[in-house]
């Protein structure tokens, strides 16, 4: 069935959780467009790579509800929520939601290697939502995790496809000068160079100089993106903004060594050595989380800013 509308189709069911998205760190419509895109595919096996507090995960669990069989797999590298450590990842869910977690499994404090072939038993997921770091090599890596399991025709839902462009740089603390969102194309980057059918919304609350940008956009796997994987490790020799931790490291390539070629896999150990070395002289390194909160601030204050900008333009 050919996706149309996404973002109109159904939109009144996540009237049910409006209230609990608050701390959802996607905009309306693009929890709209999540959720037509949901409603339209009925996907039964859903993955998710990015959990945070909660908001997507609502999203998801809210538009399943009443598809059968379908159940969503949570994987967050993080077992607190990373703007607020009080908070378990998903808090929202136990808390408001709970009626909801029968259809859910949350898996924390791993990376989706560690977790995806249990989950997937198989070449079984039909769509997958990834919304990591945003910084490169982030979701370049999540990527590879995650193909080989996913059905042919699944569906591969990316958040922050334009996080660079937004302009989170107004309020953030000198404290935090080295987070710089500009350098957050991991999406953007995926997006670019992965070969499918590629979808964007025909709505955004985001504008650049003015113009309308929409920051989720999503793919549908075919054959072309499966024989191009070589470009997702190709672009993986972009600036590194982190390095991931190296049991991290030693588990995904363990993986990558059962799915891809051994010319992958050199280029894999090739850069990686060489980002591991260069590290100590990068200019930018955000390897705690904790610079992502005030982030956050401005983002919701960016939202607020945008939302009054609507209110006039229409
Ligand atoms: C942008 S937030 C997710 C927001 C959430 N999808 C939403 O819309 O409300 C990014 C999340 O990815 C998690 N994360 C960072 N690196 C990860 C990795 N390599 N694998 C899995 N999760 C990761 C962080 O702990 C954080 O909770």
């Amino acid at each position: 069935m050919k996706i149309k509308d996404y973002e109109n189709y159904q939109k009144n069911i996540l009237e049910d959780v409006e209230k609990y998205l608050e701390k959802s760190e996607m905009t309306k419509s693009e929890q709209q467009f999540l959720n037509g895109i949901i409603l339209q595919k009925k996907p039964k096996k859903i993955l998710e790579v990015g959990v945070a507090a909660g908001g997507s995960s609502i999203v998801i669990l809210n538009a399943i509800k009443d598809i059968d069989d379908a159940q969503l797999y949570s994987i967050d590298k993080n077992e607190n929520y990373y703007v607020n450590n009080e908070y378990k990842t998903g808090y929202l869910i136990e808390k408001f939601l709970p009626h909801l977690k029968d259809k859910w499994k949350l898996y924390t404090g791993g990376i989706t290697a560690s977790f995806i072939e249990n989950i997937a038993n198989g070449k079984e997921i039909d769509l997958c939502v990834l919304d990591t770091v945003h910084h490169v090599p982030g979701e370049l890596l999540d990527i590879l995790m995650i193909l080989p399991f996913m059905k042919k025709d699944g569906i591969i839902v990316l958040h922050d496809v334009m996080y660079n462009c937004l302009n989170y740089k107004i309020g953030i603390s000198k404290k935090y000068k080295c987070f710089n969102n500009k350098i957050g194309i991991s999406n953007n980057v995926l997006f670019s160079v992965v070969k499918a059918e590629k979808i964007l919304p025909n709505f955004s609350e985001y504008f650049v100089n003015g113009v309308p940008y929409p920051n989720i956009g999503a793919f549908i796997i075919n054959e072309e993106t499966l024989n191009n994987v070589d470009d997702i490790f190709f672009s993986l020799s972009l600036n590194w903004a982190y390095i991931p931790e190296e049991k991290d490291i030693e588990i995904m390539r363990k993986l990558f060594m059962k799915y891809y070629n051994e010319e992958n896999i050199k280029k894999f150990d090739i850069i990686y050595e060489f980002y591991k070395k260069e590290s100590e002289s990068l200019k930018y390194r955000i390897n705690s989380y904790k610079h992502r909160r005030s982030a956050i601030i401005c983002f919701k204050f960016f939202q607020f800013i945008n939302n009054i900008k609507r209110m006039f333009i229409k």
